[in-house]
């Protein structure tokens, strides 16, 4: 059994948490992939889903369920996303797949955020994972440097640009001990529009997909 299969047994419990829910909160990425298929059995009862990237819209437009604006929607019961590393604490690093600025919106309007996972994202400590930075693209340098000062190692992913026009910083080399303070830290530099660390807002479920089970941390 492969990492896949993990990812979709975590993706497939999340279901058990949206009985009574009727718009769902939708990240991004393989293991969201299959909570979107997922959602093809309870579509009917949905009114629709509020998504955090252009890839996941398109998914959930192709199985019928609508894509709600936000804005309309207020208020989220429920968000369903991955991440790229997850500790105990539910604090995570996301972005991998370039989504975290609106997976952030997503997140804080959110009353409960459910992390689906599989086992191998779970960290003692954040920073393995490079961390995404999200900039306004006349302020990478700027950045760049400023997160040198911090201890970290930036590389600019050349060639992307995400849902929001922007490009992103990966930060290697951060062994990320208070993911609260870095997280603010990194928001104060003038040109950066989001970090990739979820710590302030954490998620508030922990659903981690291992060979035969999927545990839960809260
Ligand atoms: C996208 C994300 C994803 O949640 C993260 O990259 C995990 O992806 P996957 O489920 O493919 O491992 O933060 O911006």
């Amino acid at each position: 059994m492969g990492a896949d299969d993990a990812k979709k047994r975590a993706a497939f419990a999340a279901l058990e948490y949206l009985q009574d829910v009727r718009i769902v909160g939708v990240g991004t990425g393989s293991t969201v992939n299959h909570f979107i298929d997922a959602l093809k059995s309870i579509k009917a009862r949905l009114d629709g889903a509020v998504s955090s990237s252009e890839a996941s819209t398109a998914r959930l437009k192709a199985l019928g369920i609508p894509v709600l604006d936000l804005n309309a929607a207020g208020e989220l019961p429920v968000y369903v996303d991955g991440a790229d590393e997850a500790n105990r604490r539910l604090q995570l690093i996301k972005g991998g797949g370039g989504a975290l600025t609106r997976e952030k919106i997503v997140a804080a309007v959110s009353k409960s955020f459910i992390c689906i996972v599989d086992q191998t994202k779970l960290v003692e400590i954040l920073g393995g994972f490079p961390l995404p930075v999200e900039v306004i693209p006349m302020a990478r340098s700027y950045v760049a440097r400023e997160l040198v000062k911090l201890g970290g190692r930036p590389d600019w992913r050349q060639g992307y640009v995400t849902d929001n026009g922007n490009q992103i910083l990966d930060v290697h080399g951060l062994r990320i001990l208070d993911p609260p303070a870095l997280e603010q830290e990194i928001n104060q530099i003038t040109g950066v529009v989001c970090v990739g660390i979820f710590a302030r807002r954490a998620a508030d479920l922990l659903l981690v997909g291992h060979e035969d089970r999927v545990e839960k941390i809260v």
